[in-house]
């Protein structure tokens, strides 16, 4: 999702003010402390995914709560206080930062690949850690044709994908625990430390002739089929099962 195009720190400013909004508006209308808590902080939450960085992220979706409990005066079990940290957790679950937060491919980045990565008409395509499906929109400009698979650790961000992507099957799951040898093209916006290890499951599970495409972060000792640059910044490393030469394993 791309970063709001208010100057910072107005989205986070703007995000508080409504939840804050929110959050009064729904004691005004009777609903309890814990719900409007609940609900002004999902808000802040949801809003927190535009933010442009990890600081940014934080700082929209807890500003709301905590300006709360600093302002104090709200009666409130100490458990409730749980609550913004269990939606945060929900939407960044834990085990999905150790590979890669929430970033977005670029709309145009992948409109490259079919010239060096060409697919059939009904290939495989997966985006492995599809969040909020910013890949997939990619990879459905560049594969028009091809069957598009999502796969993404974090509930909420599945659901979201799925509706932004009625094309594609998405679905939840781990990326590593997935088998990925039935797809002609493996996608991933991962993190550099998670390269080796997608290496090492390629190399193991990809089909002869499937692609692995890195954005961003290099396969380390693979020999690219082609390195991608058309958005500035952005690179698109592109590896292909037959054509990798390594001089040292693993190779794919
Ligand atoms: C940098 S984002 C990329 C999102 C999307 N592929 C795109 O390019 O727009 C990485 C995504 O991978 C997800 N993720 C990280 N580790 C994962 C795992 N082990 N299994 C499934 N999804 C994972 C994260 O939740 C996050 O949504």
């Amino acid at each position: 999702m791309s970063s709001l195009r208010l100057p910072w720190p107005l989205p986070a400013l703007a995000s508080w003010g409504l939840c804050w909004l929110l959050f009064t508006g729904l004691l005004r209308a009777g609903f309890g402390a814990a719900t409007a808590l609940a609900t002004a902080t999902a808000l802040g939450v949801g809003f927190s995914l535009l933010g442009g960085s990890w600081w940014r992220r934080l700082l929209i979706g807890l500003g709301f709560p905590l300006s709360l409990l600093i302002a104090g005066g709200l009666a409130l079990p100490a458990w409730a206080w749980l609550l913004p940290l269990a939606l945060l957790a929900l939407i960044y679950p834990l085990n999905a930062w150790r590979d890669a937060p929430l970033f977005p491919t670029p709309a145009d980045a992948l409109n490259e690949l079919p010239t060096v990565a060409p697919l059939a008409p009904g290939a495989n395509v997966l985006d492995a850690g599809c969040g909020l499906g910013h890949g997939l929109l990619a990879l459905r400009q560049a594969y028009p044709l091809a069957e598009l698979h999502g796969l993404e650790w974090s509930r909420p961000l599945v659901w979201l994908c799925a509706r932004r992507c009625p094309w594609a099957q998405v679905r939840r799951g781990d990326i590593w625990q997935a088998d990925w040898s039935g797809y002609d093209l493996v996608y991933l916006f991962q993190r550099p430390e998670s390269m080796p290890r997608a290496i090492a499951k390629a190399s193991a599970e990809l089909k002869p002739g499937a692609y692995l495409v890195s954005l961003e972060f290099e396969a380390v000792g693979l020999t690219p089929l082609a390195k991608l640059e058309g958005v500035p910044g952005k690179a698109v490393w592109v590896y292909q099962t037959n054509h990798v030469q390594s001089t040292n394993p693993p190779r794919l």
